[in-house]
């Protein structure tokens, strides 16, 4: 099991960059408060072209949130197998650990003669490994929460708020990533430095000997399990390699496979399947919840991320938003006078975005489920009772940015017809006169300046769909 570790570790690192890289104009608080100014890129450029890895943020999302599963059931099969075998106390630090750790250190860095203390003895893996080995088990599960804690921060609501909010809980999961990334490198130039006998041993858990009928296991002078024949170890390593050999060629040929598949809206068709997975195992959990909320001073004025549909221009003192039913027919029209006349509500929430920066903002505006309430009549016969249609279509006026949602996330309470941000009328590139706006969604679902409103039974397309994105969207 530990053998499929390593490729998915791998997945998830490569996954996760491509989404950090799709905003680097967050370095994590690098440098605020100091001179307030981005003044360290962890990753820059030159490493992102070397490595090849481009900035296909759709795909690294697709990637993260499919093989994420594949990661947390490996991880819990391991845990389990790690206890059920008992092998655990083969790389649990002791109560010493830390003070060998450091002896072996201060030798790995040729220090020993200066600190006058020889090398402690060790077992299969030596104090400084064990801790090592022991950190990247808890980093694995850390990687594991903090992940699902910014993957449904309103969902899984309370994971977020054990890690301290959405923005604390990203910055953990961000660190655990440079942290594996420095086990990686430290690893390979410790082997480059002990050579091949090693890293035999390292991977396999057996000394490399010449005889194998004399090998013994490198926990020298300690047979972890008394019951197995000496003379049997010889051809365990030979199995144990061969396995990590067949572990490391299949997960070659899945991943050409997957990168070979057919497209589905841009996105190989079985990620698109992984994504239509999260979105029914997460549908019933938090469509109908809400994101937690902040006090009105922790809001500010949020950044323009995009202008497509507002390019046209239009005479914003004519505006009318049409409403459609699901036959196309026209049901009604609306001014920005006939929003405002119903009730309004004011909130300050998290406004998130898919390239992973988020933003505290006060929304102000009328209930999208107040709209619908006007046509109750009209919509009567649509998919149930207790329901006007199963999905919502939302175009911008030019018909140039459109979405798509599930009509029980458009009934929730938090989901505005936002006429104010930050108790101001909306600017123009902020999408006045009217916008949607949701925290329990990612921000491309945020149509800015609305134009048209659909009722429907068939579940509408969606730009960012189109492109390659998570039809859902949900946090
Ligand atoms: C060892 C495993 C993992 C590694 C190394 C990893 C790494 C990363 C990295 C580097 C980022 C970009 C950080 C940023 O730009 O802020 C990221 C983002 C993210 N990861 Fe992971 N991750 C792992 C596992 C998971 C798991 C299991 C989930 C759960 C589904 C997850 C969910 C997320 C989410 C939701 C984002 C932010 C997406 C966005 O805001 O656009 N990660 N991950």
């Amino acid at each position: 099991m530990h053998w499929i570790n390593f490729p998915l570790l791998t997945i998830m690192i490569w996954s996760g960059l491509r989404i950090y890289w799709a905003d680097t104009r967050d370095p994590y608080g690098f440098g605020i408060g100091l001179i307030g100014w981005h003044w360290f890129d962890f990753l820059p450029d030159a490493v992102n072209e070397t490595l090849g890895l481009d900035r296909k943020l759709a795909r690294g999302m697709a990637f993260h949130f499919t093989f994420g599963w594949f990661f947390a059931l490996n991880g819990i099969a391991y845990g389990i197998y790690l206890w059920r075998t008992g092998l655990w106390r083969r790389l649990a630090p002791g109560r010493k650990a830390l003070g060998d750790a450091l002896i072996v250190v201060a030798h790995d860095l040729y220090l020993g003669r200066l600190i006058k203390r020889p090398l402690p003895e060790q077992g299969q893996y030596n104090a400084a490994q064990r801790i090592t080995y022991a950190l990247v088990l808890l980093m694995g599960l850390v990687a594991l929460l903090t992940g699902f804690a910014i993957y449904k921060p309103t969902g899984l609501g309370l994971l977020t708020t054990l890690f301290g909010g959405y923005e604390v809980a990203r910055t953990i999961h961000f660190f655990v990533t440079i942290g594996f990334i420095a086990f990686f490198v430290i690893h390979v130039l410790q082997v480059a430095r002990s050579g091949w006998r090693n890293f035999y041993s390292m991977v396999t858990g057996f000394e490399k000997v010449d005889d194998p009928t004399t090998a013994l296991p490198a926990e020298v002078g300690a047979v972890p399990d008394a019951s197995v024949d000496l003379a049997t170890y010889g051809g365990r390593t030979r199995r144990s390699v061969l396995t990590g050999v067949v572990a490391a060629a299949g997960a070659a040929f899945g991943w050409r496979w997957v990168q070979n598949r057919p497209l589905s809206n841009r996105i190989p068709d079985v990620l698109r399947q992984g994504h239509e997975f999260n979105e029914a195992l997460w549908r019933p959990l938090s469509a109908n919840r809400t994101a937690p909320t902040f006090a009105r001073s922790a809001s500010s004025m949020m950044r323009v991320n995009g202008r497509i549909g507002l390019e046209s221009p239009i005479r914003l003192e004519g505006w009318q938003m049409t409403v459609l039913g699901p036959d196309g027919s026209e049901l009604g029209t609306h001014t920005l006078d006939d929003i405002r006349a119903l009730p309004k509500v004011e909130f300050t929430a998290e406004h998130k975005c898919v390239e992973g920066w988020s933003h505290i903002v006060t929304w102000g505006g009328a209930r999208f489920s107040d709209l619908a309430a006007l046509y109750a009549d009209e919509l009567s016969s649509g998919a149930s009772s207790e329901r006007p249609s199963d999905f919502v279509s939302l175009e911008t006026p030019d018909g140039e940015y459109y979405v798509g949602i599930d009509i029980e996330s458009m009934l929730n309470p938090q989901m505005l017809l936002a006429y104010e941000l930050q108790g101001e009328p909306l600017t123009e590139e902020h999408g006045a006169p009217l916008r949607l706006a949701t925290p329990n969604k990612y921000g491309i679902k945020c149509l800015k300046r609305i134009g048209t409103v659909q009722f429907t039974n068939d579940q509408p397309t969606d730009y960012w769909f189109e492109r390659g994105y998570d039809w859902y969207a949900q946090l």
